[in-house]
């Protein structure tokens, strides 16, 4: 990394505390859940785990003058294979973002204490219509966050989930879980778990995995574009109740010191009512909050989700989608004790402009709807921008790129919040949560 990029970049830190108390799944003395159904990292820190989360960021970060057509007949204005599904033009100033916010997260993982030891992707992977070309791997993935430009995250470890986009191009998703056996550092699955471990297991946290496309209700539209053949075969009400059963499991045979559900799509966020996700409105009744397509028993998919995560209170649900990022509670948490963190990370590559994030809602803690709205690359960003597309004449639309890190110990689960708009400092806001009583005691188990 050059050092006048360097300079681009500093923090401020805002340090906010909430007293939250969480539900770890400490109790079970079952031996026969003493054996780790689900895959585990052992990372490298005694007492405390730190990663990243990132969202919606595939959208042609490199530098698409090392590539030709011949190289996989990839369209080197960097547009989705199918137009009609895409903006073109968003994808081409997305990718200068991206790159931008992928080198800011390197940065930013440098300088944090612990680093990051992997990193979690909550969907929307690859813009605009999914994985359609194995060239993207290259142009969205290795070129961007895995080269000399990004150091200290080259090596990591990516768990992720599928957005809505990821599902538009048939094959995206299952050429996204096949690459699981190409590159280890990529891990993704339609629905899945897995436990990081801290060196000394004092601290280990289980991820339950969920594939949110099949709840939205007006996907399921013969004219949408999300009405795909991976639509299709995940959004039977069968596997809509397989996906919650499976969800229940992860979180009900816990013994982790501390569970996290990723989904793609917000429950809570700044652009969702308050309630569930605005975008997925139900069809037939526009007022209204989509509580997701039905599951086996004609259930709302969302509602039942909901449900799962108040009963089991994992201490955070991740996801992505809006393209910003906030940090709130359940709108009942007060009534009720709710007291899942709902984290959404969806600034990975083209955040969304102020106007159409709605504000800040009484739940959130943070919503952060601060992004540039248009900024005049010439007047915004003399010399250019700091990114492989340097030298793009267009103005670029938002401007705020963001991600998390996270950092957990038996006793608190840390999200530092970093915004960076292209010239202007790297903020890190920070939301502590404390665990209810001391350390988390040490069950002696694989997970
Ligand atoms: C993905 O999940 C399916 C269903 O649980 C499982 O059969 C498959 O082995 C998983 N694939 C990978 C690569 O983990
Ligand atoms: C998807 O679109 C098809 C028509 O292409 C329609 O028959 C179907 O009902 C739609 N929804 C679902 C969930 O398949
Ligand atoms: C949902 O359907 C997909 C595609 O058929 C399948 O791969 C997946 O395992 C199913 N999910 C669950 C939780 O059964
Ligand atoms: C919150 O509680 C109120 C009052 O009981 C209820 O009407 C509302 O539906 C609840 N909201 C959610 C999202 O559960
Ligand atoms: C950007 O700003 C420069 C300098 O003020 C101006 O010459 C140029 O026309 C602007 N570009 C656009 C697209 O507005
Ligand atoms: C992009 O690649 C071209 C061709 O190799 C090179 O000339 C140019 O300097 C590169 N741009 C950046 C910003 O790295």
């Amino acid at each position: 990394m050059s050092s006048s990029l360097l300079s681009y970049i500093s923090v401020a830190v805002f340090a906010i505390t909430i007293t939250h108390v969480v539900t770890c799944a400490q109790s079970a003395t079952n031996d026969a859940l003493c054996k780790c159904p689900y895959p585990v990292q052992k990372l490298g820190h005694k007492g405390v785990i730190s990663f990243a989360v990132i969202g919606d960021w595939g959208r042609v970060g490199a530098n698409l003058s090392t590539y030709s057509a011949a190289q996989g007949g990839y369209d080197t204005q960097g547009r989705c294979s199918n137009p009609a599904y895409g903006f073109a033009d968003d994808d081409y100033d997305g990718g200068i973002l991206q790159s931008y916010a992928g080198i800011a997260m390197d940065a930013a993982c440098e300088k944090h204490p612990y680093g990051c030891e992997f990193v979690i992707s909550v969907g929307d992977n690859f813009y605009e219509c999914g994985l359609d070309n194995p060239i993207r791997w290259k142009t969205d993935w290795l070129d961007v966050y895995k080269t000399d430009k990004t150091p200290t995250i080259k090596n990591l470890k990516w768990y992720n989930i599928f957005g809505n986009h990821d599902i538009v191009a048939d094959g995206s998703v299952d050429a996204q879980i096949a690459y699981n056996k190409v590159n280890p550092d990529w891990v993704a699955n339609r629905t899945y778990a897995f436990e990081v471990h801290s060196k000394d297991k004092s601290v280990r946290i289980r991820f339950g995995a969920v594939d949110t496309s099949p709840f939205v209700t007006s996907y399921a539209k013969a004219t949408s574009k999300y009405n795909t053949t991976e639509f299709r075969n995940t959004a039977s009400p069968q596997n809509i109740t397989d996906q919650l059963t499976y969800l229940t499991r992860v979180l009900s045979t816990s013994k982790a010191t501390w569970n996290v559900v990723l989904g793609h799509h917000p429950i809570f966020g700044p652009e969702s009512a308050n309630g569930y996700n605005a975008e997925a409105l139900n069809i037939n009744d526009a007022g209204a909050y989509d509580l997701g397509r039905p599951d086996a028993a004609g259930n709302p998919s969302w509602q039942e989700m909901l449900g799962i995560i108040r009963t089991y209170q994992p201490v955070a649900y991740m996801c992505g989608h809006d393209h910003t990022m906030s940090m709130g509670f359940d709108v009942n948490k007060t009534s009720n004790g709710y007291n899942t963190a709902y984290i959404t990370s969806g600034a990975g590559s083209l955040p969304d402009s102020p106007c159409s994030v709605a504000g800040y809602r009484t739940n959130l803690a943070y919503s952060f709807a601060t992004s540039l709205d248009k900024i005049n690359v010439t007047e915004a960003c003399p010399g250019g921008i700091p990114g492989p597309n340097y030298g793009n004449p267009n103005p670029v639309l938002g401007g705020m790129v963001g991600f998390n890190i996270v950092t957990v110990t038996p006793t608190s689960f840390k999200v530092d919040y970093y915004l960076s708009a292209l010239g202007s400092p790297v903020k890190t806001y920070t939301y502590t949560s404390k665990a209810p009583s001391g350390a988390m005691p040490d069950v002696g188990c694989e997970c």
